[in-house]
């Protein structure tokens, strides 16, 4: 695929800062679009990498989608498992955490046909060598050993379509996510000129860049509860505390940030800098790690007290509140649904003008 100004990783970052301050100036004119898998509980990686982004974008007056991508768990597992309970802890966690669903959508893929439909003329606008070449395709290849599944193929489409049915402009996604905003903005730009004229229908979403969206887990690997390595939202201070305890550390009792050599210690370090509310870089990360040397009690374990102290404080309101909305789940199960259906009249809009542009209005 041809680059799209997106090319390197540091044109992104100038890019995502400039549209930052476009929202600022401006956000009437931007509709935030998010998604992610419900294929489990979420854990503080959510929270802090995504969910945290989210309400901080619906506090700057802008309207935010978010896509619990039911399909997308199919791509890459034979079964959806318990994929109902888990889009419902999506929605009592990005409500605990403060998403208002009266501006914040939320909705799910099987429940949305006619974004779904917008797969189809998507598809015959890229070629297959395309959809080969794109990073998570060729990796999921490589991994499944030949036997990837043809959902899996065609996944970049199906998230442009996920983004382009509300004609999203912004999507706040990590690194790992930059080519499928590319994809996206590629098929916006091809669809505009073949069927549009000089009109265009979509907007070219640009991807707003989250510097948190890849917190490691407490063993420095990416945080999944497939690992064990992640402190979910919803644990008690008590299992929190328990999995802190047991995670491993070194026996060098002095701490230091150096994710390569002490991914257990630095994932700690990093979490402190974050619950604590400041912004995770090397000052932050270095005055905790000066804080604990200091002390004469220094060492793993007091970086594990702290940790421990840090995260149950900053979730101790978020756990409450999400408790307060557990207690209701009909309210919850509404939200979804009024979601659902918001998202399928924008989503019926938008195949009708696809429709009329293409020339298929029967
Ligand atoms: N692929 C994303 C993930 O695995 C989830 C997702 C689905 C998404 N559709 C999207 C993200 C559209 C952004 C935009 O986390």
């Amino acid at each position: 695929m041809h680059s799209d100004g997106l090319g390197t990783f540091s044109a992104a970052q100038s890019r995502s800062k400039k549209l930052e301050e476009k929202i600022r100036q401006n956000h009437k004119a931007f509709r935030v679009l998010t998604g992610e898998r419900p294929t489990g509980l979420l854990h503080i990686g959510h929270l802090f990498g995504s969910i945290m982004e989210r309400v901080r974008l619906q506090q700057l007056g802008t309207e935010v989608f978010v896509l619990i991508a039911d399909y997308q768990v199919m791509t890459d597992r034979d079964e959806l498992g318990a994929v109902t309970s888990n889009a419902y802890n999506i929605i009592l966690d990005n409500l605990a955490a403060g998403l208002d669903p009266e501006v914040t959508t939320f909705f799910v893929h099987s429940q949305i046909p006619e974004l779904n439909q917008l797969v189809l003329p998507f598809l015959s606008l890229v070629s297959e060598s395309e959809l080969h070449r794109n990073p998570t395709v060729k990796a999921e290849l490589e991994a499944s050993g030949g036997k990837m599944s043809g959902l899996m193929l065609i996944y970049p489409i199906h998230q442009a379509a996920d983004i382009l049915f509300c004609k999203g402009n912004v999507v706040p996604v990590g690194k790992d996510q930059l080519p499928h905003i590319e994809i996206a903005r590629v098929i916006a730009r091809r669809f505009n000129e073949r069927f549009c004229g000089d009109g265009s229908i979509f907007p070219l979403p640009e991807a707003l860049l989250s510097n948190t969206s890849l917190l490691p887990g407490l063993d420095g690997r990416k945080m999944s509860k497939s690992f064990g390595n992640a402190i979910s939202l919803s644990m008690t201070n008590d299992d929190t505390a328990a999995l802190i305890r047991r995670s491993e550390t070194d026996s060098t009792r002095e701490i230091s940030y150096d994710p390569e050599n002490r991914p257990g210690i630095s994932a700690l370090l990093d979490y402190i800098v974050l619950a604590r509310g400041q912004e995770l870089n090397a000052e932050s990360l270095h005055l905790v790690v000066d804080e604990i040397n200091s002390d004469p009690k220094y060492g793993a374990g007091l970086l594990k007290q702290k940790a421990t102290d840090a995260i149950n404080d900053f979730l101790e309101p978020h756990r409450t509140k999400r408790a307060e909305y557990a207690k209701n789940m009909d309210y919850i199960t509404e939200v979804l649904k009024n979601g659902n259906i918001k998202a399928r009249e924008i989503a019926a809009t938008t195949l009708h003008e696809v429709s009329v542009a293409m020339g298929t209005v029967y």
